[in-house]
């Protein structure tokens, strides 16, 4: 990079707060990236992780391992091999309460009463069993959801709707965008009404990285008497939520973007506590009622608690690394963790648009920090040959059609050298027109 400053501006605190080094004017520079990772609170934090590559940028997919993380994964299994059958009961802590456990641990994380949160199922899972809830107990009949939805939650509402007898092309109700890239809240309040069941949106839409108010679309529901639920994928591990509070009915998300619990790990769900005692849409003997389940009666008690979503035997070796992985997540603390993610993301937005934009590359996500989540859409006709090239290098990002490169800073393990080293060899790769040997196949 040409290294040109912008001098007298602030890109590490974007909303004039107090970001890792607020005060400081830096320019584009690759020693203010430097002095920007010196005065880091989180930097410490890498050493507790493998982080594969060059420079991983995507976390947004799959965080890295870390010391905590693998070490929990060990200890169940060295449990395993001491304790067998035992580890059920006698394990550190007992595998049988292993969801709830965690659930308390989380519940803190996403703003909610440790009984209000599980850890259970996949997220998939996770909607096809909240949603067939939710739509049982609903006055109205449809699914508000929008047209950049992650794809399974849709296949999930479509089948649950086909299940409860309802024709998804009637009963799921998708909200369009105007430009491609975000959902206007004025359009999701223009399609919510009183034959909502359910407005069942992300946090943070997993391509262009616009991050909604949970708040109103909740107020939104609940004008009309529906339900308000939650793919939170994108920003559990990234940012605080305040699920209880805001009086969100329900929420689903994974473990293994910004928690860093390993790849498939077992996921979570929040219900409020006011729909205790609702009869969950996938019935298992893993959620029933903990005291009473190894009597083992054929009549289904569920839980009074969000334990009751569980459905099958909980997967110890896919939920323990999160036990770990959750206790850096404790000690780093949300609040700074996404203080910083702001930042970075602001210092690539800004470096994009001070190195990359005479090449084409827009930047998809909204400029407004309390619109964006943690990852930067960059949007470019060559997008899979541009992430293929990346890649060979040692540049990890992903790709989502049709255009988009999605770069995800990190801030437990990334640092602003990294975001100006991405941004550099991006520069270089069009400079010198290098995209052309690249394999747009090579990338997903
Ligand atoms: C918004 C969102 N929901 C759900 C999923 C995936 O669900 P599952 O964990 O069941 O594969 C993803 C995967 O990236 C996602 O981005």
């Amino acid at each position: 990079m040409n290294g040109g400053g912008r001098e007298g501006e602030d890109m590490s605190d974007p909303e004039g707060g107090s970001g890792p080094d607020s005060d400081r004017e830096f320019d584009a520079s690759e020693s203010t990236a430097r002095e920007l990772d010196a005065s880091d609170p989180l930097a410490g934090f890498r050493d507790r992780f493998d982080v594969p590559d060059t420079c991983y940028l995507d976390g947004n997919s799959l965080g890295p391992a870390s010391d905590e993380a693998v070490a929990a994964l060990e200890h169940v299994v060295e449990e395993w091999r001491t304790l067998g059958v035992r580890g059920w009961t006698e394990g550190d802590p007992p595998w049988f309460w292993y969801g709830e456990r965690l659930g308390d641990r989380l519940a803190p994380m996403v703003g909610a009463n440790p009984d209000e949160v599980v850890v259970g199922n996949s997220t998939t899972v996770n909607i096809h069993t909240l949603i067939g809830t939710f739509l049982e107990a609903a006055d109205g009949d449809t699914v508000v959801v929008n047209e950049l939805d992650f794809p399974t939650d849709h296949y999930a509402i479509a089948s649950q709707l086909r299940a409860h007898r309802l024709d998804p092309d009637e009963h799921l109700v998708r909200v369009e965008s105007e430009d491609g890239r975000t959902i206007d809240e004025d359009a999701i309040r223009a399609a919510v009404d009183d034959e909502t069941a359910i407005v069942f949106f992300p946090s943070v839409l997993y391509r262009s990285g616009q991050l909604f108010d949970l708040e109103a679309l909740t107020e939104i529901a609940h004008e009309h008497d529906a339900f308000a639920g939650f793919d939170l994928a994108h920003s559990v591990g990234a940012m605080t939520h305040d699920l209880s509070g805001i009086g969100a009915d329900f929420a689903v998300w994974c473990h293994y973007k910004y928690c860093n619990a390993g790849p498939g790990a077992v996921a979570g769900l929040y219900v409020n506590e006011r729909h205790f005692g609702t009869r969950p849409g996938l019935a298992g003997w893993w959620g029933h009622e903990k005291e009473t389940q190894f009597d083992l009666n054929l009549e289904y008690t569920p839980a009074t608690s969000a334990g009751a979503w569980q459905i099958g035997t909980i997967p110890i070796f896919s939920a323990a690394p999160l036990d770990g992985a959750l206790s850096i997540l404790e000690e780093a603390g949300l609040e700074a963790i996404r203080r910083k993610s702001v930042a970075l993301t602001e210092y690539l937005v800004e470096l994009t648009d001070e190195s990359l934009s005479e090449y084409g590359v827009d930047v998809g996500t909204p400029r407004d920090a309390d619109r964006r989540g943690g990852h930067v859409a960059l949007e470019h006709e060559q997008a899979y040959a541009l992430g293929a090239a990346l890649r060979e290098r040692g540049y990890v990002v992903d790709v989502r059609p049709p255009n988009v490169v999605r770069v995800c800073p990190a801030p437990l393990y990334m640092g602003y050298h990294d975001v100006w080293t991405f941004v550099d060899v991006v520069e270089t790769l069009f400079e010198e027109n290098l995209l052309e040997a690249a394999d747009p196949d090579a990338v997903t």
